[in-house]
Parts: structure tokens; sequence; C-alpha cells
């Protein structure tokens, strides 16, 4: 029977309005965990008047905060581990294939696709890094006609995309496709780590939290094959200072690479990493 809600039945009599006639079984599923969580969070806190305000007013902060080019909420999700978390269920991949990791806000569509062993570096700053590898698949085949979407941010730890009065368009992307052997080479610059924008409501939230905002360098990477899982990744600097404490929680152990020193190439650094595929 129906009952008006009170502090021990809240939950359960916010369920109980769900109408199955009208609602899907997923969506009915996805709500009535929603709400069970989150009442039983309010009573877990006793969260008070005043801070449902700031609750309140946060989350409209949050909202105002995105446009086209900025998103707020991603941010929340990705700094609260949630983004990861989404990925890591969607993603569940044998341990000898490449690991997924985060997209990040700064991927373009359409980069340049550019011939084996460019330099996608176009403002001359940084230091200069020869990445090479092959593209194979979890059988240890080397896959043909991969592309392999790069991107990074240059030694002032920011993405073109955040700088279009200052960097070239297109600096640090590129995009390249495997031949027979499924190797690939490119030269760039060795990523450096960079704070994610703290200058909305989820910066407050890390601050607020006593928590840093960078992220461990990396080198982002999208690879998709003909009848292969498309791999959504980055390649980490595995000796930089925050590789434990990514403020996205992006790193994975295998996702770590080595840049060793180059003294017999072009380029002051190499990084040698494998892309290894799992068939559709
Ligand atoms: C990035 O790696 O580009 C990124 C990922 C998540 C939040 C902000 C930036
Ligand atoms: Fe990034």
């Amino acid at each position: 029977m129906a009952h008006f809600l009170d502090e021990k039945n809240s939950a359960e009599t916010v369920i109980g309005r769900i109408n199955d006639d009208e609602c899907t079984p997923r969506f009915r599923q996805i709500m009535a965990g929603l709400i069970n969580h989150l009442h039983d969070f309010i009573k877990e806190v006793e969260l008070t008047q005043e801070e449902w305000e700031i609750a309140i007013d946060f989350l409209t902060r949050t909202g105002q905060k995105c446009t086209n080019e900025r998103q707020e909420w991603i941010l929340m999700s990705d700094t609260l581990g949630v983004s990861m978390l989404v990925d890591a269920i969607n993603n569940r991949r044998p341990e000898h294939a490449t690991q997924t990791t985060v997209l990040g806000p700064f991927h373009v569509v359409g980069a340049p696709e550019l011939d084996m062993g460019t330099n996608i570096s176009l403002d001359g700053k940084g230091e200069s890094c020869h990445f090479t590898g092959r593209v194979l698949s979890t059988d240890g085949t080397p896959i043909a006609n991969a592309r392999i979407d790069v991107w990074s941010d240059n030694s002032d730890g920011y993405y073109d995309v955040q700088q279009p009065d200052i960097q070239p368009k297109w600096n640090n992307r590129g995009i390249f496709t495997t031949g027979a052997d499924g190797a690939y080479n490119f030269r760039g610059i060795k990523p450096v780590s960079y704070p994610v924008p703290t200058d909305g409501p989820a910066g407050e939230m890390l601050n607020g939290m006593g928590r840093h905002p960078y992220r461990p360098a990396h080198t982002h990477v999208i690879v998709t094959a003909p009848g292969f899982q498309k791999l959504v990744t980055h390649i980490f600097d595995g000796e930089d200072p925050y590789i434990l404490s990514d403020a996205v929680f992006g790193v994975k152990e295998s996702l770590k690479a080595p840049f060793t020193k180059n003294d017999n190439n072009d380029c002051e650094w190499h990084c040698a990493f494998d892309f290894v595929l799992c068939p559709d």
C-alpha cells in the first residue's frame, strides 16, 4: 500500500512510484539503484540543510561551467574515478592486450594523416622523442592498415586547442597508418605532466579534498584497425613524479613506457611501445 515518505522508508517510497508499464526494465534497474544508493548516502552522512544548499549550488555551477569546449561534468566524473570505472567495466580485455584508459577532452577529429617518421611537434619546444613500435594482434601477428591517432601536450603542459592563439594548429597531433609489418614510428616530444583545468567546481572539489590536479606525463593514442576492437589509451612516462597519483586515475602498470636517452639518433629520447589489439 502507498505510504507517506519518512526517514525510514524514503528510498522504498520513491522507488514504489516507478510505473513498470511505462518504464523499461533497464531504466527501472538504474533508477532504483541510484535512488537506493543516494538515500543510503544521505542517511549515512546525515546531510545537513546547509550542506544540501551548498551541494545544489555546486551542481548548478558545474552545469553552468559547461560549454561546447568545456565539459565540467566529465571532469567531475574523471576526478571521482567514475570515468575509469566505466572504462574498466566496458573494456575487460585479456591481460596481454593493451589496456584502455580515459579519452580526455582534448582529442580532435581530423588530425593530419602523416608519413611514418614525421615530427608532430610544430612549435619547436620540448625534448624531442622518437616513438617506435608495432601494432599486433593478441596472437602476435602484425596488423596492417592500423590507424594510430596520437596527441599530446606541448612542453608548457598545454594542448594546442587550449592555446589556439599561441600554438600552431595540429601541434603535437597526427595520424599514422601501418604497413604489412605493423610497425610505426614518429617523432614528437617527451610529454610533460600538467594540471587538469582547476578554474571550475572540479578544481574546488580537488582543493577541498587536499588533492593535486596533475596528470603524469602521457601521450594519447587511439588505435583502430579493421576487424579489431578500438583501443583508446595513453603511453605514460613511468618515471613521472605523479605516476602514482594521477588526478583522473588513468594509469595502469602496463601503460608505463620506458623513455630512454637516445645518443645515436636525431632525437634526445626514445620510447618503444607495442599496441596489442583484440579481434572484434
Ligand atoms: C587528458 O589527459 O587530456 C585529460 C583527461 C581527463 C581530464 C582532463 C584531461
Ligand atoms: Fe592528456
